[in-house]
């Protein structure tokens, strides 16, 4: 497999970011192109110049007020020069980041780097979440606001696969290629041993409107040159293969006598324990439920998530009772998933999880299918269960009223 970088070039004019979910950060390619061709595969770049390209999504104006006059913690400011960080006792006051010396950070050369943007400004908490909801991927949106002339990183490659939009201003980035292909975030020690064995495969100039996918592993460093630089980086972080199979490696082993034994030392040391540990082995790893595992990292993503909730307050609060023939309709942006078991049904949408017994499974079934529904056209429900039941889908927020905005 070649690891050159795959430069896509759209023809002008290239008119405004489309704002409609995952098709829209990875355009021209689609959505479907980019999960089997290269996610977790190979880098490319969306070569384009065309200021104002993502202004629906952040624009300088956008930081600058962020900067003035937002709150800002520990966990959501970062200044950093030269790969150094700055010490955020040094620019904060009462705990909270001080906008004059993040200011003349920034003038004097720091990077300003604004961690977790998404759950700050609505478009981006909007577009992650749309995104999260299209393709179950659990994402980041951090924002890299660098002065002319910057270096905030060193060479370095990252540990979960990224999306770049350049917002505003230029970046030189310098693009290397994977010596250790997708490292886990527990290989970062090695960083330094892998990073130079990296060969350069390109150097590109980001401007506005240009996209960049870097798969984790691929080694990169970047440089604001004489103006400055606003990008946003999508880090789309989900769990390794190894990451689930040890958690229920780790789960089925506990519940294995002879695995919970201590493993004798010295003059008490026991020759057949590796004998009885490898037999032990055997039982635990054909007791291992890895689907099962599976599902609990799915649920416990849609539980973790907490999308933007548009509108709820107004539908508590000027809400009408819903009738049989109240018009609800499946919500475009809902991640949900259905989990059916022997014990009944969970239904994990959007930070919830509900479990129902198996009876209710046809009405479920039938929202998903159909999109559109009224509460007396429910399958397989008592007259009254009918108007409870749609009213926990729409208390969940899996569905809404189809009059809704
Ligand atoms: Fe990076």
């Amino acid at each position: 497999m070649s690891n050159a970088l795959e430069i896509i070039e759209p023809q002008g004019p290239h008119g405004q970011f489309r704002f409609d979910g995952f098709d829209s950060m990875v355009h021209p390619k689609t959505t479907e192109e980019f999960y089997s061709q290269y996610w977790e595969q190979r880098p490319f770049f969306v070569r384009r110049d065309a200021p104002g390209y993502f202004d629906s999504l952040l624009t300088l104006a956008d930081v600058d007020r962020y900067l003035g006059t937002k709150a800002l913690h520990a966990s959501e400011i970062r200044i950093v020069k030269g790969g150094v960080d700055k010490r955020f006792e040094d620019y904060s006051k009462d705990g909270i980041a001080d906008a004059a010396q993040m200011m003349a950070a920034f003038r004097t050369g720091s990077m300003l780097l604004l961690s977790h943007m998404n759950r700050h400004h609505p478009p981006l908490a909007e577009l992650l979440s749309r995104c999260e909801a299209q393709t179950h991927v659990p994402m980041r949106a951090n924002a890299y606001l660098s002065p002319p002339g910057s270096t905030g990183f060193k060479l370095h490659w990252d540990t979960h696969d990224v999306l770049v939009l350049q917002i505003s201003g230029a970046k030189k980035w310098h693009i290397y290629d994977n010596p250790l292909p997708l490292p886990h975030e527990e290989q970062m020690s090695e960083l330094k041993h892998w990073v130079g064995q990296a060969n350069k495969i390109d150097e590109i100039a980001m401007r506005p409107g240009s996209v960049l996918f870097l798969p984790r592993g691929y080694v990169h460093g970047a440089e604001a040159e004489d103006e400055h630089s606003l990008h946003i980086t999508f880090g789309l972080r989900s769990l390794t293969v190894a990451d689930i199979v040890l958690r229920e490696f780790r789960r089925a082993s506990l519940e294995d006598e002879d695995m919970r034994k201590v493993a004798r030392l010295g003059d008490y040391a026991d020759p057949a324990s590796a004998e009885r540990a490898r037999q032990a082995l055997r039982r635990v790893i054909e007791s291992m439920d890895l689907q099962g595992a599976i599902d609990e990292v799915h649920k416990s993503f849609i539980r973790s998530r907490q999308p933007p909730r548009l509108g709820a307050l107004l539908e508590i609060t000027g809400q009408s009772a819903i009738d049989h023939a109240t018009e609800l309709r499946l919500r475009e942006d809902a991640l949900y998933k259905v989990f059916k078991n022997a014990d009944g049904i969970s239904l994990a949408v959007d930070g919830t999880v509900l479990n129902f017994p198996g009876g209710i499974e046809t009405a479920i079934d039938y929202v998903v299918e159909h999109k559109r529904f009224t509460p007396g056209s429910l399958p397989g429900l008592e007259h009254e269960s009918k108007l409870l039941f749609s009213r926990s889908m729409l208390d969940c927020r899996l569905v809404e009223r189809a009059q809704a905005a």
